[in-house]
């Protein structure tokens, strides 16, 4: 008896090796709670998640509403307010049709997994989140991922992959990572002269970019360019849960074949109200965003020609070659009260190692100034840790 609980207690062998080499090569993960008074780190960029308009409209209506949904939207979890919350998204967004989601994960991996099929071809750009990534597999095509944001890569691609199935083209409008955006335009452009489906993950664009923070696809979904776009709720918007823009057809056929759509707990009615505020912020409150935009502006201007700083904003990464190195210099950017996260491998190909920082919108010169110390001191211990990436 003792011994088949120690057995389950150590679990299978290559679990321990995992997390053995981990622990070995430094890169082993765990929960932890900083608790810091300026945030350069969150996806809170427009600050919807520490509202007090926000909370106020959330809160007003919560009396009325029950917890949970009790369901899949197949089932029981349907209501009035899903579908009006749709139809709102749709509007705001100017697409035919949405689809709610739980999470910005579960839309990539349901989308990918069930409209592209064995036999397909994708092309990807390189830099695509790891849930694009997991739908992508599940898909069953064949992959062919290209230099992020490289046209002409992708063009040459393009001439030595062929096939009989339908051609996909995925990437983001803006890479929260390398903080740059994509060439949509002509991404759109090769898509339509090859008679590609092209899909868009606009997490990180949706609330910054945009009229009203409508992303950076806004303008080609008006022409109908795109095949479906992703939009999260979790970042800019500071609530969670996503929504595909799509055709009325294509969401017909989510709602029938999406396995990540159908056998899940609905999102409930207090998450379902708190993104329909979120969508009244953004009407509401352009200032915001243009906070947001004033925050990115000063910051480049204050970081113009250091070869050490990546990105166009709202995300800069400050690149520190060595995980050690990256780490050390968070640590003491964080013992000053600033959050900044450090990102490693797998995250980032080694090598490629950066501080993350992230401007929001209620982020004040004065705080990006303390951040700014940092990264133009003079202090020897600090200088030799960015200069290694040179
Ligand atoms: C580009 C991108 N897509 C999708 C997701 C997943 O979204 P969610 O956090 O809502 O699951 C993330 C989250 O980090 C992301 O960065």
């Amino acid at each position: 008896m003792s011994l088949s609980f120690n057995y389950q207690q150590s679990g299978p062998k290559r679990i321990r090796e995992a997390l053995a080499e981990r622990q070995q090569n430094g890169r082993l993960r765990s929960l932890k709670q900083l608790h810091l008074d300026i945030d350069f780190s969150s996806n809170d960029y427009l600050g919807l998640s520490r509202s007090a308009w926000m909370q106020q409209s959330i809160s007003n209506k919560l009396p009325h509403l029950s917890l949970g949904s009790t369901g899949s939207r197949l089932l029981n979890g349907n209501s009035p307010l899903a579908e009006s919350l749709e139809s709102k998204l749709a509007n705001f967004f100017h697409s035919e049709a949405a689809l709610l989601f739980n999470s910005g994960f579960d839309a990539n991996l349901g989308l990918l997994s069930t409209v592209i099929r064995p036999g397909d071809l994708v092309f990807l750009d390189e830099a695509i989140h790891a849930s694009m990534h997991k739908g992508l597999k599940l898909s069953g095509a064949t992959l062919v991922s290209f230099r992020h944001n490289d046209i002409e890569d992708l063009k040459l691609k393009a001439v030595l992959h062929k096939t009989a199935g339908e051609i996909w083209l995925v990437a983001e409008s803006y890479y929260s990572m390398d903080g740059d955006q994509a060439p949509l335009t002509l991404l759109a452009e090769i898509a339509e002269q090859h008679g590609w489906r092209l899909i868009i993950d606009e997490a990180h664009a949706v609330g910054c970019f945009g009229e009203l923070g409508k992303g950076l696809g806004h303008p080609l979904r008006l022409d109908n360019r795109i095949f479906a776009t992703v939009v999260t709720f979790g970042k800019a918007l500071g609530t969670h849960g996503a929504c595909i823009l799509c055709t009325s057809h294509t969401k017909e056929y989510l709602i029938n074949y999406c396995k990540a759509f159908i056998y899940t707990t609905a999102l409930p009615a207090h998450s379902l109200t708190s993104i329909e505020a979120a969508l009244a912020f953004l009407e509401r409150f352009p200032k915001a965003q243009s906070r947001l935009q004033d925050n990115i502006r000063y910051f480049k201007e204050q970081t113009t020609g250091l070869q050490e700083i990546l990105g166009t904003g709202p995300v800069f990464g400050w690149m520190i070659k060595g995980e050690q190195a990256v780490r050390s210099m968070a640590a003491i950017i964080q013992s000053g009260g600033i959050d900044v996260r450090p990102i490693v491998a797998p995250t980032v190909p080694k090598g490629l190692e950066r501080l993350r920082i992230s401007l929001h919108s209620f982020n004040t010169h004065q705080e990006i100034d303390l951040l700014l110390g940092y990264i133009k001191s003079k202090d020897p211990f600090i200088t030799e840790l960015w200069q290694k990436h040179l």
